[in-house]
């Protein structure tokens, strides 16, 4: 799925902060569950009948249970891009995840 049409229903996240929070942000609800939905989940689910081997516990179903995992998403999903295991997503996609994390996480 593309998330830019989910960003243009979003204006209403913006601040007046200047910093990369300030542009309309993906939230959970715009962009943020279907991120997981579509390359996580699959394995990572609570709910996964099979999770070809990703832990117990790991698991993204609600924004609480992603915020828990804060760093982890950026270590495997941005910085080693280890996961997804096969990998895949694009750059603009990316980006938009990477803003994600920083712009709409609870504390
Ligand atoms: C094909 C199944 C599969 C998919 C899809 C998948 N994972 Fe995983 N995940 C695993 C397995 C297996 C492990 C345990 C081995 C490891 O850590 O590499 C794991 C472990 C993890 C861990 C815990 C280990 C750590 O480094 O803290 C995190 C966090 C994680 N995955 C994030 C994600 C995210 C985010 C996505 C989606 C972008 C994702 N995974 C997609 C299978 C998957």
């Amino acid at each position: 799925m593309s998330w830019l049409p989910l960003l243009l229903a979003c204006a209403s996240t913006a601040d007046d902060s200047g910093g990369p929070c300030a542009e309309p942000v993906p939230t959970w609800n715009n962009g943020g569950q279907a991120f997981f939905v579509q390359w996580c989940d699959s394995c990572h689910a609570e709910s996964s009948p099979n999770r070809y081997g990703a832990p117990v516990g790991v698991h993204f179903d609600t924004l609480d249970d992603v915020a828990e995992w804060t760093d982890r998403l950026d270590a495997r999903v941005l910085q080693d891009a280890t996961m997804p295991p096969g990998g895949g997503i694009a750059e603009d996609e990316l980006d938009l995840f990477a803003t994600f994390l920083e712009c709409s996480l609870p504390e």
